[in-house]
């Protein structure tokens, strides 16, 4: 196998009725957790990028780290730009061995949307690489006003129909409910996702994969243990991962999740800083945090993403 684009990728995610995960990686252990989840599982597997994370590692660093990856355990992996605010970021990782990008234009009105979203996916698909794009408000969608119409602050499937037909995106980043960070919901309310949205997008835009941001599920052990040793995360809550898991078994074929790995890793790290203080080895601390990481994707991608077996045949 080698690093590929998602366009397989989705296509059989589509037709099975499951989902890749999306994983952002902040770090050298993060990066390896997931791809080692991801040959364990045989599961395909995108794995994110930020610009700001671009900005540490440098981008020739992360290419041969991925390089490395599929050198290593023939791993079926394609790396993604998240949020790419604008062509220039975009472009930038076109040229520089991503196989995905995603320009994030959602913050202008509904033409410049449009316009921005075309000149990334001509340029990209010039390259051989594909596009996703946002459309409606995601993050702190929580504190969005519902008004108007039934769709409210969410991604309107007609709108959404004319974006994909005149941009030509690969997929799409809609808005139904999820929210970036680890503060999705306010204490006692009620997670949910907009079903009925993905479903008449679906029936709008027959086979186009959506993508679901915002979709760490908080795992609580984990914001316990944070809070415990010395932390201080109160009140965090994500998506519970059985909306998750049904919504990967509709269109949704990508689901992004960024801080369920930031919280694992730290809460290990606050727990051997706090019960062994006289460790001061880097590998003492960064492989069992690197191993919580792990075992926490290889469990999502057997239960949440069901991509497990999935992986076209690698090493
Ligand atoms: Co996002
Ligand atoms: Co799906």
């Amino acid at each position: 196998m080698a690093l590929v684009t998602t366009k397989e990728m989705f296509k059989r995610a589509y037709e099975g009725g499951y989902s890749i995960g999306a994983f952002n990686v902040d770090n050298l252990e993060t990066f390896q957790a997931v791809i080692e989840a991801a040959h364990a599982k045989k599961s395909p597997v995108i794995i994110a990028i930020t610009e700001n994370v671009i900005k540490y590692f440098g981008i020739t660093y992360l290419r041969k780290i991925v390089e490395a990856a599929v050198e290593e355990t023939g791993v079926e992996v394609a790396l993604h730009l998240d949020h790419g605010k604008s062509i220039e970021i975009c472009k930038y990782c076109c040229d520089n061995g991503f196989t995905s990008v995603m320009i994030d234009a959602s913050a202008y009105d509904f033409e410049e949307n449009i316009r921005i979203t075309k000149e990334v996916v001509e340029y990209a698909h010039a390259r051989g690489v594909v596009v996703e794009s946002e459309l409606g408000a995601i993050a702190g969608i929580e504190d969005g006003e519902v008004t108007g119409d039934k769709y409210g602050v969410f991604t309107h499937p007609e709108q959404a129909k004319e974006f994909v037909e005149r941009t030509g995106i690969d997929s799409l980043a809609i808005a139904v409910g999820t929210a970036h960070g680890a503060y999705k919901f306010k204490p006692g309310t009620t997670p949910y996702l907009r079903f009925d949205i993905i479903e008449e997008i679906a029936k709008l835009i027959p086979g186009l994969p959506l993508v679901l941001h915002g979709s760490s599920m908080v795992p609580q052990d984990r914001i316990e243990m944070i809070n415990k040793f010395g932390g201080e995360m109160p009140a965090a809550i994500g998506i519970p991962g059985n909306l998750l898991r049904d919504a990967s078994k509709l269109a949704v074929c990508k689901i992004n999740q960024g801080s369920d790995l930031r919280v694992a890793f730290t809460s290990e790290i606050r727990k051997i800083f706090v019960e062994q203080p006289r460790e001061y080895e880097i590998r003492k601390y960064t492989a069992p945090a690197k191993k919580v990481v792990r075992e926490m994707i290889e469990d999502r991608l057997d239960n949440v993403f069901m991509s497990s077996g999935h992986a076209v045949e690698g090493k």
